[in-house]
């Protein structure tokens, strides 16, 4: 085969988009013999972009941590909504991003090498968040295809440098380089305007606290040093709308940046201010600490043990890592209504471990290598993981700084350091647990009598009910109810609860072991109509204990619509189903119970012809559910 053959051979199977400098670069090296770049750039610009962030908001995290790591102490990302694209079908937007923020700014020089991908002042530096010199780049353009960076270090002079994909793609020279800095004396229009007026969310403008609404005051408020990312027309964002992109944002950040925050960073998006949200709610300053009716606003920290983790399996290089393992108020807590659970403490939202590196959260979740079986009981117990950057090797960091893939010795060392504590504290959620449960198996009033009372002012006919006239046929009343609620007691109630209940309530059930007698049997006494279960029959065995149990676990601390099973198996949302046909079954028999009641009252002779039904049906059913 001879070079010419070769050459005409050579024909590129690129895409109908891959860049037009691309396809004369690559040409001129393969049929030419021109020098090879190692990177090309017109391709590897537009393959940079597709570097996966999870979410628009871990990609604008690039920028916050480059801002903290550079000194702000106020940083302000704006999601600027600005036109309405035509055409047909939904409205949609064009949103440009813009992270602000006022730390030590760049010298040009600075400026112009740092646009470099690996262009970095702290290239593998362990001591802070970054350290690959890729991440203001590769953030920018996974959610836009142009960056401006504008950067100062006195005030209104500003210098602009810019990456934009399409126009390094069309450059035709082997190796792209970059300009010098460009200066300017203020900002451009579309920036100052952003900057200065209300964004389209949060819809209620007194929610936004701006900059400025002076244009003129721009450049002061700007302050002496800073760094503005402007990324126009972004046309790969996570969300279609400000309201989305706002509010992941501003969840996301507030537990991501909860120790700067708390410390005193103020961070606002589209000019409302974050407030730190600690998931392992151990900051004094953080939201949980302002909801109002809560008696403990933090959790109980269990221990605090350190481990030293060496930087690779064979290494005797150690860094010691921080674990931090917390039980939340259960007590208290659980008292809550279920909104301020979910909305407000939002228990549900964060599951096991918070990795923290760099006191900046890189990653949350389950971990079942670390923490072993989920179940919903899990809710109630956080622990957080300190590392240093140091580590990023052995806890799996990608450049992207978002998740970890911990190595298996790194798994096994946690797990160990904190195995026998976490489970004290899951036996400690469990036992509170069951005793909710038993609780909750004796409540004052069932439900079912509380509706069967409650629907008792709507029967066509009115049960007679006693109505002392005088203090003393009230006296002789409560003696009456007394005297019944002694037999009504249910395991675990006192005498006055007791009292109480039937004195509230128009329907009593009771339970007894009879093995003789029907499954039911029913009764009025002073107004109260008295049904009794019998806990010795097969109605009770094989239908109203096996819904109950069932039933029962849908009042469980933590029985949440996760879609999880918990350890029982039993879906949440199935026990709840199971909950609300347990109380029907119980409206039956006690329609069943008035309905008798009601018809006995006037004909007397009924009452024989109840018992043999009663009897009848109890042996019938008896036979047949012991079928099979
Ligand atoms: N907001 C900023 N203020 C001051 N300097 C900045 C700012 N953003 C970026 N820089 C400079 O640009 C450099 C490159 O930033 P970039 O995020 O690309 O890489 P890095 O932060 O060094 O490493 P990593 O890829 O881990 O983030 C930084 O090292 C810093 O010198
Ligand atoms: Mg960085």
């Amino acid at each position: 085969m001879n070079d010419t053959a070769a050459h005409t051979e050579i024909q590129p199977e690129w895409g109908g988009h891959a860049p037009r400098g691309a396809r004369s670069v690559f040409n001129r090296i393969v049929k030419e013999g021109a020098n090879v770049p190692l990177f090309l750039s017109q391709t590897l610009v537009s393959a940079l972009r597709d570097v996966g962030y999870n979410h628009t908001t871990s990609a604008v995290c690039e920028h916050i941590d480059n801002a903290i790591e550079w000194g702000s102490t106020e940083v302000r990302i704006y999601f600027h909504q600005h036109s309405r694209r035509g055409g047909r079908g939904r409205p949609s937007y064009k949103f440009d991003v813009i992270v602000l923020d006022n730390g030590r700014g760049m010298d040009p020089k600075v400026l112009r090498a740092v646009m470099a991908f690996g262009g970095s002042l702290r290239y593998d530096n362990r001591e802070g968040i970054g350290r690959y010199g890729v991440g203001m780049k590769t953030a920018a353009l996974s959610i836009g295809p142009v960056l401006e960076v504008y950067s100062w270090q006195e005030s209104a002079a500003f210098y602009r440098m810019m990456l934009d994909t399409e126009s390094i793609g069309n450059d035709s020279k082997n190796l792209v380089t970059l300009p010098d800095a460009e200066f300017l004396d203020s900002l451009p229009p579309e920036i100052r305007d952003t900057l200065t007026t209300p964004e389209a969310f949060p819809r209620d403008s007194s929610d936004q606290d701006l900059l400025t609404s002076h244009p003129e005051e721009l450049t002061e408020r700007l302050g002496p040093s800073g760094t503005l990312i402007y990324i126009p027309d972004c046309d790969r964002l996570t969300y279609r709308s400000a309201k989305s992109l706002v509010e992941h944002a501003t969840k996301e950040t507030a537990r991501i940046y909860r120790r700067q925050l708390a410390a005193g960073l103020c961070l606002y998006v589209n000019n409302r201010r974050i407030e730190p949200f600690d998931p392992t709610y151990s900051l004094p300053s953080a939201r949980h600490g302002k909801i109002n009716g809560l008696q403990e606003t933090t959790s109980r920290i269990i221990c605090t043990p350190t481990v030293d983790i060496p930087e690779s399996e064979d290494s005797h290089v150690t860094h010691p890592v921080t674990i931090r393992l917390f039980r939340l108020p259960i007590e208290d807590w659980d008292q809550q209504p279920r909104k301020v659970l979910k909305n407000d403490l939002r228990i549900y939202d964060f599951e096991g471990i918070s990795f923290m590196r760099s006191d900046r959260e890189v990653h949350n979740g389950r971990h079942q290598g670390i923490v072993g079986k989920w179940s919903s009981a899990d809710h109630w117990w956080r622990l957080e993981v300190d590392f240093p950057a140091a580590l990023d090797e052995a806890f799996g960091v990608s450049f992207n700084k978002q998740g970890v893939r911990p190595k298996s010795y790194v798994v096994d060392l946690i797990k160990k350091t904190i195995r026998d504590e976490l489970r004290v504290v899951r036996e400690h959620i469990k036992r509170y647990w069951s005793q909710r449960v038993t609780e909750q198996a004796q409540p004052k009033l069932s439900e079912a009598e509380r509706r069967a009372t409650e629907a008792e002012a709507m029967m066509a006919t009115l049960l007679p009910q006693p109505r002392p006239r005088t203090e003393e046929e009230q006296r002789v009343l409560d003696e009456n109810l007394r005297t019944l609620s002694v037999m009504v007691k249910r395991e675990g109630e006192t005498d006055d609860q007791a009292f109480e209940r039937v004195q509230e309530s128009r329907y009593v059930v009771v339970f007894k072991h009879d093995e003789d007698a029907a499954f039911y049997s029913v009764e009025t006494q002073h107004g109260r109509v008295i049904l009794t279960l019998n806990s010795a029959h097969a109605f009770f065995d094989k239908l109203y204990k096996p819904l109950s149990e069932i039933a029962a676990r849908a009042a469980l601390p933590g029985a949440v619509d996760d879609g999880d099973d918990d350890e029982s198996g039993v879906d949440p949302e199935l026990a709840k189903r199971a909950a609300e046909a347990l109380v029907s079954l119980q409206i039956l028999l006690l329609t069943l119970g008035r309905t008798q009641a009601e018809m006995t009252l006037n004909n007397a002779d009924l009452h024989p012809v109840f018992r043999t039904v009663r009897k009848t049906w109890s042996n019938n059913l008896e036979v047949m559910l012991h079928q099979g």
